[in-house]
């Protein structure tokens, strides 16, 4: 008889492969894209050089990056079927479904949808990072009742994707928001999608079907959908002076909240940090509902790292504080978590694509732990 194996649920501390792509610090906070700190990618660049840099490894020269934001541009329209799809399920299906069905229709239009090659894999994430980001705002443009808003190749990438949304061109200053919201979520080492996105890759399925299967990944509430989570407790608690008995409460019937909790940072996530200095701009904003639920957010944090932070080690994570960031913006709840795929989809390319340079089909054990040789009753007779 063989000793039961140690089981690591959850795959909790398992290394299943290296990389040189990301670096999430768990102990000391700190989070590194390619070698680059957060703080110093989200003081200094953007999204579209993050792209490249997540694809690349290095980042690029000015002239890459002028052919990289071209390339960008020009792949933004979205087949007319996909557009269709979009028009007849935006208003009554879940948000995430439809990037997902849509994500996966992509492929029916993609001249390189059956070449696994390298270049055809970076063409077609090119491809993907830009179409995502017109499926999320066609998505949103759809049910607010504006239909298809085609894309403006003259704009950037964040630019057009509020453009494509909203029907107008957005202020600058909401631009360059959204922009860091993008990069703070671009990548994040071997989080749930990620790791789905490789395991479909590694039975040398397609990068159609790998990035299909990590969006539906991203959709739980434990992964990209907690930012709608916490802002949807947000409203439930409504005023600032009622959050330290909603959380008392909650905590004492040991319920969760949402946006709190890493299973690799045992502290402050150093993306909150950033995405909390926006919010203490915004406790002055003119706008009563984003005021309320800044305020609620700031209270429900300062309760929570003095209740369980340090004791716990549960700290607000990347998405307790984007509810009332996205709000600020103008973007509506049901787009966040395709608004988080829409971020994260060159993380899931560049993973994608390193993995297969060296792949191995991904096959984790199961420990059995039923009876064996069991006699079969014939249905008559049980
Ligand atoms: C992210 C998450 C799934 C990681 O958790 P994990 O490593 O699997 O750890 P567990 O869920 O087993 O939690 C460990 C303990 O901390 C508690 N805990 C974890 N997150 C908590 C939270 N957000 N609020 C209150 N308690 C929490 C658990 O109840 C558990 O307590 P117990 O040991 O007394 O049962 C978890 O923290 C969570 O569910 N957070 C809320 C969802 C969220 O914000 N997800 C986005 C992550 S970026």
């Amino acid at each position: 008889m063989v000793d039961a194996p140690e089981i690591k649920h959850g795959l909790e501390g398992v290394y299943f492969t290296e990389s040189g792509i990301c670096k999430v610090d768990g102990i000391n906070g700190r989070l590194y894209y390619c070698g680059y700190s957060i703080e110093t990618l989200a003081g200094n660049s953007n999204f579209e050089e993050v792209c490249y840099l997540l694809l690349n490894e290095r980042l690029p020269s000015a002239s890459e990056l002028s052919v990289f934001r071209k390339s960008l541009a020009s792949e933004r329209d979205l087949p007319d079927e996909v557009v269709m799809v979009i028009e007849k399920l935006a208003k009554s299906s879940d948000e995430m479904d439809v990037l997902r069905s849509a994500v996966s229709m992509l492929a029916f239009s993609d001249k390189d949808a059956a070449d696994d090659t390298e270049p055809s894999n970076m063409r077609k994430s090119i491809r993907l990072i830009s179409k995502i980001a017109s499926i999320v705002a066609a998505t949103g443009s759809v049910r607010a009742g504006r239909g298809y808003v085609r894309p403006d190749p003259s704009m950037g990438h964040i630019e057009n994707f509020l453009y494509m949304l909203n029907g107008s061109k957005p202020k600058d200053e909401h631009v360059k928001i959204l922009d860091t919201m993008f990069l703070l979520h671009a990548e994040h080492s071997s989080n749930a999608s990620t790791f789905s996105g490789i395991v479909t890759a590694s039975t040398l399925s397609d990068m159609h079907s790998a990035v299909t299967s990590a969006i539906g990944t991203l959709k739980g509430p434990l992964h990209g959908g907690a930012d709608e989570a916490a802002l949807q407790m947000m409203r439930e608690i409504g005023r600032p002076e009622h959050t330290v008995k909603y959380i008392e409460e909650a905590l004492a019937g040991k319920k969760k909240i949402m946006g709190f909790g890493h299973r690799v940072y045992k502290t402050y996530d150093p993306r909150a940090r950033i995405i909390k200095k926006r919010l203490e701009e915004l406790q002055g904003s003119a706008d009563e509902e984003v005021r309320n639920l800044t305020n609620i957010a700031l209270a429900a944090e300062k309760l929570m790292v003095d209740r369980i932070g340090k004791s716990h080690g549960i700290w607000p994570n990347v998405d307790f504080f984007s509810g009332p960031v996205y709000t600020d913006l103008g973007i509506d709840i049901y787009l966040f978590t395709p608004i988080f795929a829409a971020s994260r989809i060159p993380g899931w390319c560049a993973h994608i694509i390193q993995y297969l340079r060296e792949n191995k089909l991904i096959r984790p054990l199961e420990y059995y732990n039923g009876t064996l040789d069991r006699e079969y009753v014939p249905i008559d007779k049980r």
